[in-house]
């Protein structure tokens, strides 16, 4: 099948223009990557290109020896994957170490995976463990509402979790285990990627102070929405907190242990504080 028609491509490029639409994506702004299940990679192996030099991932995830990923490019435009996917997006082959990785398709007019590669596959490695192989998506994009949340919150999981699960009814069933956050770190490298990992041991949404999000999930679909029921949740919290910094009313722990009940999801009592 020709690479470019097959369904997880689209689906990767409707994904990423979805997001441009949303203004999470300005210039080069923002990342995404996806684990190919072993039937992709078989369907597009006659396409793929001469195996390349293999070069060095910053990072080690041997339990993603020899998987295939499709990534976009490093100071790749998200406006322009739609027009141009060939030269924006890479299918890329990790080593039988999980150290190394090569091109087998994409980037054509030269380039490599996004600098966020460590972090998407330290990322990827953790999720597909603690999934059981089933999440396959990781998103990373600079959402504007998140971002602005990250000067005046403190940075911690509890206060970010509660507060963003009160802005909208569908939150605590979206994202039950709730959001981590880190302190602002140097991007692009193997520091950030290990936080952000450890993060994703326990959450599917990792929060960067002052530069954006990281969600993980097992299609495009439940990735792109969680990405966008946080960051509605957030532009909710941005409009309360303009208008006034007291809520006169507001979710109730009590309520959320109701809702917990009737939709079958487990909210960790460690968001349910008592506020002052
Ligand atoms: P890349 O263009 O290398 O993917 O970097 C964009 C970005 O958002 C870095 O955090
Ligand atoms: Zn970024």
């Amino acid at each position: 099948m020709r690479i470019l028609e097959s369904k997880f491509v689209k689906g990767f490029i409707k994904m990423a223009d979805d997001g441009y639409q949303l203004g999470w994506h300005e210039r080069n702004g923002g990342n995404l990557s996806y684990r190919l299940k072993p039937d992709e990679v078989q369907s597009i192996q006659p396409r793929l290109n001469c195996p390349g030099e293999w070069l060095e991932i910053g990072a080690e995830v041997p339990g993603l020896a020899g998987e295939y990923f499709l990534v976009t490019g490093s100071g790749k435009y998200f406006r322009n994957i739609i027009v141009d996917p060939e030269a924006c997006i890479a299918i890329i082959e990790i080593d039988e170490k999980g150290v190394n990785y090569r091109i087998r398709w994409g980037l054509v007019e030269g380039g490599t995976p996004t600098s966020e590669l460590p972090t998407h596959l330290m990322n990827h490695e953790v999720k597909k463990r603690v999934t059981n192989g089933e999440h396959r998506v990781i998103y990373h994009a600079h959402t504007t509402n998140i971002i602005a949340l990250t000067f005046v919150l403190p940075l911690n999981d509890e206060v970010f979790t509660r507060e963003l699960w009160e802005m909208a009814t569908e939150c605590p069933v979206v994202f039950p285990g709730g959001v981590g956050v880190i302190g602002w770190m140097v991007p692009g490298g193997r520091a950030i990627a290990i936080k952000t990992a450890q993060l994703m041991e326990k959450y599917d949404v990792a929060i960067w102070a002052h530069h954006g999000m990281f969600c993980s999930g097992a299609d495009f679909d439940l990735t792109f929405g969680l990405m966008h029921t946080v960051e509605k949740s957030a532009e909710i919290l941005v409009k309360m907190l303009s208008m006034s910094p007291h809520k006169l009313q507001t979710i109730q722990p009590q309520n959320f242990r109701d809702l917990a009940k009737d939709f079958k999801v487990s909210l960790p009592e460690q968001f349910l504080y008592e506020k002052e």
